[in-house]
């Protein structure tokens, strides 16, 4: 029989800045979804990736002097180093700038076209750039902010493709009524059906004033709208379209497409009626999930809270980590994260009730069975009835949670037996039982009994902690370089005689002395408050040496379109800096002029010339102005 076929996505994520702990929480979901399955016999396939076009790319390339290609080249890399290190074990990365993603996405767009379904007019509206969104003016309040980032959005006018996106609203509809598991929770599909019903319009699907993105394949002028080159990442990674297809054949459509709640609507809107028009089978599931959000709210650079998960990572470990992101957010809502909560549950959780689980287990048998697991025999009394009917049903209920993705109460659930076990070696007292030789069959079937709670429980948590099992197997003498799966839960597959060998703790306690922790927190709420007002110490700013400097010389960076390389005079000093302003100035504006920089930046390499500080610059939308001073003041004047 063949298999049956598991294919789950993650958002491909934007190289803009780097990843922190609220992205490697959909990552991490994702993964143990996919390892779940794979455990329950299903042949899946798991994509992440990376979503790298767009006019927000282009501009954080240019503010650091950098082609967008090097500028996501380095961040893209820094993802996959991240994902090796959280134990991600995706069976492809897509980058939507690979030649691969291009002639899907302009295959797909195309076809759409060719059909009918995408026209050329003329887009006036709002966009907001961070988001990458057009906003309808009924979305947008009187202030005209971003209804998702509350940040000011554009007034654009330019001539675009249009995808009738209207057209396909009322078959939407139907197939969410008809299709109860197409969005999930619940809550996001009542969201969903209320945005749909109160009306689509036609998306516009292509922009022409930046270059950073893929040809629109009729017309050179315009490259292809990000949101709708980002989502055919789906198709493109299974080589949709080409000679090469049997992924597609094999794995579409998707069975989840896993998201933060915040892209949900492109996800359940714009791709399933892009998938519509291209006569595409939809995806059976988009799972939306909540926010990991700090105390101080959503983590993002601008608020400068973010959370380094790799940090973590190295302080604590990668599966407890993980353990903490999965556990921590209840199914389709927000969770929240702090330091204090993550210790808080390595220690209590982790290191309390499952670390002295499996080192007490451990050590008994060492000590009273000469390291060798006995074997179970004789009547069960009502405590051991108990433990064995508990871990008879906690694996199909764990199962259960991990089938919709309810990660927090499968790991609650587990923890269930984790406990149970815990008082069963209190109320058995196995160290009573080994002073009195007419005991020796009761004791031997405690410990048996332990060491197979533990193997079960470290396979139900295997997909959420990847690292664990090798470890707990080398502990309990099970074979470990055997790959559990599901149907290993069965009770009873720990063989008598199997050498237990004690171990390092798995998850040592992390102290956290009172006064210290006190200390700790002060110093959290002072950041804290420093953060949300947005204040530095004088102390921070005197480290930047701001100076005039007079321009001697300027031309452009052979073979760039922003770049330009200025000689420059400060004091008595000349230098070189190289500035990503050759859109908006020419080199002979600048000649003379008497500009601002930084001149204790550290020297960066940018097209092969060294550049020595930085030219301070303003801007608002599409319009940048350098930064001047009037002409009596003589060059090497500092600024402060
Ligand atoms: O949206 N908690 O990319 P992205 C939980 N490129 N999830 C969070 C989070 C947080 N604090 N912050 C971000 C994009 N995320 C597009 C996707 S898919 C065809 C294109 C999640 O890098 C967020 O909800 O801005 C989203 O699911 C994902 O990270 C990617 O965000
Ligand atoms: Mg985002």
């Amino acid at each position: 029989m063949k298999k049956k076929t598991f294919y789950i996505t993650t958002p491909i994520y934007y190289p803009s800045a780097s990843l922190h702990i609220g992205h490697a929480l959909t990552t991490v979901m994702a993964d143990t979804m996919a390892r779940y399955k794979k455990m329950q016999g299903f042949d899946t396939y798991f994509l992440t990736g990376s979503d790298e076009h767009g006019l927000k790319i282009e501009q954080s390339a240019q503010a650091v002097g950098q082609e967008p290609q090097e500028y996501v080249d380095k961040i893209v890399a820094g993802f996959k180093s991240l994902w090796q290190k959280l134990l991600i074990s995706h069976d492809d990365f897509i980058r939507t700038t690979e030649e691969r993603h291009k002639k899907v996405a302009q295959a797909i767009f195309q076809k759409i076209y060719e059909q009918g379904d995408i026209y050329l007019s003329t887009y006036e509206g709002w966009y907001c750039t961070p988001c990458e969104t057009f906003f309808t003016e009924r979305q947008l309040g009187e202030e005209r902010l971003c209804p998702d980032c509350q940040r000011p959005v554009e007034l654009i006018k330019e001539e675009s493709y249009f995808f009738k996106m209207s057209k396909y609203a009322e078959r939407l509809l139907e197939h969410i009524a008809e299709n109860p598991e197409f969005i999930q929770p619940v809550s996001r599909r009542n969201e969903m059906i209320n945005f749909i019903k109160s009306g689509l319009e036609d998306l516009c699907v292509s922009r022409t004033t930046f270059s950073w993105g893929i040809p629109v394949p009729i017309n050179e002028k315009h490259v292809i709208y990000v949101w709708f080159d980002a989502l055919t990442n789906y198709l493109s990674a299974l080589g949709y379209g080409t000679e090469h297809d049997q992924l597609y054949q094999k794995y579409w459509p998707a069975d989840v497409h896993l998201v933060g709640k915040d892209i949900v609507r492109f996800h359940t809107v714009i791709w399933p009626t892009i998938l519509m028009a291209a006569g595409l089978p939809l995806p059976k599931q988009v799972f939306g999930h909540g926010w990991l959000l700090l105390d101080s709210g959503k983590m993002s650079k601008s608020k400068g809270n973010v959370v380094d998960p790799v940090v973590l990572i190295e302080k604590y470990g990668v599966d407890a980590v993980r353990y903490f992101l999965l556990r921590e957010i209840p199914l389709g809502l927000d969770g929240y994260y702090s330091e204090a909560n993550l210790i808080q549950r390595i220690n209590t959780d982790l290191a309390n009730d499952f670390g002295n689980l499996v080192s007490r287990s451990v050590t008994m048998v060492e000590k009273y069975c000469g390291g060798e697991v006995p074997s179970a025999q004789g009547e069960a009394d009502p405590f051991e009835r108990e433990l064995l009917a508990l871990a008879a049903t906690v694996p199909q209920a764990v199962a259960g949670f991990y089938d919709r993705m309810d990660f927090a109460n499968a790991l609650d659930c587990v923890w269930r037996l984790v406990k149970r076990a815990n008082k069963y070696i209190d109320e058995t007292m196995p160290w009573v039982l080994a002073k009195d030789p007419c005991q020796k069959g009761k004791l031997d079937t405690v410990l048996y009994n332990l060491i197979e709670v533990i193997r079960i429980v470290t396979v139900m948590i295997a997909p959420a902690m990847p690292a664990l099992w090798p470890k707990v197997s080398a502990q309990i003498g099970a074979t470990v370089t055997f790959q559990p799966t599901w149907a290993d839960i069965e009770w009873g597959k720990t063989r008598p005689g199997q050498v237990v060998a004690k171990g390092k703790p798995l998850f040592p306690r992390i102290e956290v002395r009172e006064e210290q922790k006190k200390k700790q927190e002060e110093k959290q709420a002072a950041e804290k408050g420093k953060i949300e007002s947005g204040e530095i110490a004088f102390e921070d700013f005197a480290k930047i040496d701001l100076r005039v400097a007079e321009v001697l010389a300027c031309e452009k960076v052979e073979d760039t379109e922003k770049l330009l390389k200025l000689e420059i005079r400060i004091g008595e000093e000349t230098r070189t800096i190289v500035s990503g302003i050759a859109q908006h100035y020419t080199p002979q504006e600048l000649v003379g002029k008497k500009v601002i920089v930084v001149a204790n930046l550290k020297p960066a390499k940018l097209r092969g010339i060294l550049s020595e500080g930085m030219l301070l610059v303003a801007s608002h939308g599409d319009v940048l102005e350098v930064l001047t001073v009037e002409q009596n003041l003589p060059s090497g004047s500092e600024v402060n």
